[in-house]
């Protein structure tokens, strides 16, 4: 009798503690850098494409070499089991739990450094059921396909919007969007402080930009004076994605939703958490938020010759439908100078929002 209970005692804790390493070993795997996640024809009312494929986008930082990892893990958590289109990435992984989601750790090897990038093909995969699956395949909602990410060498990434995140927010070039978002924990490592650094003239304390972007804004307004006399006030700088979560809420008690989001990016979709995006004040337009911003002096100059120091309007007057945004006149993003000058061949038929995905196009290379 007592036998027969210690052998159950036994069994109990050996069944416990392959659960505890699984998990464990789940984990250890979900250390992990920069991440999109594409869902082909796919945006608010997701459908599973015809051939059933998610494609999943993986880059290392490009100005991080010191965490940089030959590998990396990828989490993938769907409502059913999937499989790898390309098999020269392996899964490692794949777990069962008891709410019948299928853990499966992807790994993602041969990463040179600096910037790259693999694509990873998903294909939704049952063995047992191959067949059924194929026809039941509409069924299988490219939605319940959560790409979960922990935090450990990389970013939380939140996956309550089915929007694509930023693969490396530190690039000048990143591309941040109403379907691009910045991950919730990004915060620029090497933020100055305008005022107080910079000598900046600021309406509040603590007013923040990266170092490149500062430099160049200081630049940019000594340059000003000289050719205008005219001074500028930075009004905003860097907003954490917590920041931006208050304006934005502010913002939809104050007008309601549909209202608010035309003035307010939501959270991890404000250029601001980049730390490269500034918004001017100017005596002669009140320091207000006012597009009659645009008609004073230093913001006709500014229109003028702003990409000269890499420093480009966001939310100009004419693409509200395009940027999604009233126009906002005193809203610059630095972008690096010649990115700034290479946009200017564009201007007049893309908003930055097209050409920086232009440009991140250019950056990707495929893994066949
Ligand atoms: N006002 C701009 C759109 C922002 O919130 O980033
Ligand atoms: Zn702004």
């Amino acid at each position: 009798m007592i036998k027969k209970f210690l052998r159950i005692l036994l069994i109990l804790f050996v069944s416990l503690s392959i659960v505890w390493i699984t998990n464990d070993a789940v984990q250890r795997y979900l250390g992990i850098k920069i991440i999109q996640f594409e869902t082909p024809n796919t945006k608010n009312t997701p459908t599973l494409p015809e051939d059933a494929t998610a494609k999943l986008l993986v880059k290392t930082y490009k100005n991080d070499i010191e965490t940089y990892q030959k590998e990396v893990f990828v989490r993938i958590i769907t409502n059913k089991p999937v499989r790898l289109v390309n098999t020269k990435n392996t899964i490692i992984l794949q777990t069962k739990n008891k709410d019948m989601e299928y853990h499966h750790v992807i790994k993602i090897g041969n990463l040179g450094t600096g910037n790259n990038s693999r694509k990873i093909q998903i294909q939704a995969y049952d063995k047992d059921v191959y067949e059924s699956l194929e026809t039941d395949i509409k069924n299988f909602n490219i939605a319940d396909v959560v790409f979960n990410i922990n935090k450990k060498n990389g970013y939380l990434l939140n996956f309550d919007d089915k929007v694509s995140f930023i693969l490396d927010p530190n690039d000048l070039t990143a591309n941040v969007s109403r379907h691009t978002s910045i991950p919730t924990d990004y915060e620029p490592s090497d933020l100055v402080d305008l005022n107080k650094d910079k000598l900046l003239y600021t309406n509040v304390s603590n007013i923040m930009l990266r170092t490149e972007a500062a430099d160049a804004l200081v630049n940019m307004l000594n340059v000003l004076k000289k050719e205008t006399g005219k001074n500028l006030v930075i009004a905003s700088g860097y907003r954490s994605y917590l920041q931006q979560e208050e304006v934005y809420s502010y913002w939809v008690k104050q007008l309601g939703i549909t209202e608010a989001e035309k003035i307010s990016a939501k959270p991890g979709q404000s250029e601001h958490q980049l730390g490269t995006t500034v918004d001017f004040f100017s005596e002669d337009s009140g320091f207000e938020f006012t597009n009659k911003f645009a008609d004073t002096v230093a913001g006709k100059w500014l229109q003028k010759n702003s990409y000269k120091f890499g420093f480009i309007q966001s939310y100009p007057v004419g693409k509200e439908e395009l940027t999604g945004y009233n126009a906002e006149s005193w809203h610059y993003r630095y972008i690096g100078i010649n990115n700034a000058m290479e946009y200017m061949k564009f201007i007049d038929s893309m908003t930055l929002n097209e050409f920086l995905d232009k440009i991140q196009e250019q950056d990707i290379v495929y893994m066949q």
